[in-house]
Formats: structure tokens, C-alpha cells, sequence
């Protein structure tokens, strides 16, 4: 058992949460991607999301991120939760439901799942716009 490993699980990350982070789930860049954009947060830390899109339906999502184990948990969590939805139905997804998959982070770390949901809305926007 790790030190830092025992630090997450103290502060209130959850073990899937934990084990996200520290194995980076879904971090990485897709090349050429159909959508990606980037979105800094209040607190500073920055999200980049990309999406491979096909018919409206998201078929793989990763990110990349200067941020917390709240911000990089996230990030995997919702790509893994937006893949085979809808942008339409990605687009809806609350940081509530972000964290409940999670099975929780710590509270004062909210902010880092609304981090993950308005970069994924940001990136769902800009691919929208007419190019
Ligand atoms: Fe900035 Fe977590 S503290 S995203």
C-alpha cells in the first residue's frame, strides 16, 4: 500500500477514484480527433478533452490535464461515462453524477468534476460551430 495511495483514501477518494488516478485512466490525446478544446477553471487547473464523433454518438473520449486527483479522476470518469452516448446526452451530464460514479471524491474537490463537465460541454460547442 502506497503512501499516496493512503493519502487519497483519507481525504475522501473513493478506491475507484484512487485507482483512476493513479493509473491515468482515459489520459492521453486522440490524433485527430473530431472535437477537442481546452478550459481553465477558477482555480486554475486546465482540461483539454477529445472526442472521436460518428453519427452524433461520442466512440472514444480522453483528456489531458494540469490539475488535481480531483481533476484527473474526473476527467477519466466521464470518459468513460460518455462513451457510446450521445453528444446530446453527454452534454447533459451534471458533476453530481460525475462524482456518484466515482462512488466519491472529497467534498471541497466539487469544483474539480465541474472542471471535467465544462470542458466536455466546451469541447461539445465548439464542435458544433460551423467550421
Ligand atoms: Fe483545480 Fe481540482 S483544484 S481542478
Amino acid at each position: 500500500m502506497s503512501l499516496i495511495r493512503d493519502l487519497l483514501k483519507e481525504s475522501g477518494y473513493s478506491e475507484k477514484a484512487t485507482e483512476y488516478y493513479l493509473n491515468r485512466v482515459s489520459v492521453g490525446e486522440i490524433r485527430d480527433p473530431d472535437a477537442h478544446a481546452i478550459y481553465t477553471g477558477p482555480c486554475g487547473d486546465t482540461m483539454e478533452f477529445f472526442l472521436k464523433v460518428e453519427d452524433g454518438v461520442i466512440k472514444d473520449a480522453t483528456f489531458q490535464a494540469i490539475g488535481c486527483a480531483g481533476a484527473f479522476s474526473s476527467g477519466s470518469a466521464l470518459c468513460n461515462m460518455i462513451r457510446g452516448k450521445t453528444l446530446e446526452e453527454a452534454e447533459k451530464i451534471e458533476e453530481e453524477e460525475i462524482i456518484e460514479y466515482l462512488d466519491g471524491i472529497p467534498l471541497q474537490k466539487v469544483h474539480c468534476a465541474c472542471l471535467a463537465k465544462r470542458t466536455l460541454r466546451k469541447t461539445i460547442k465548439d464542435y458544433r460551430k460551423p467550421q
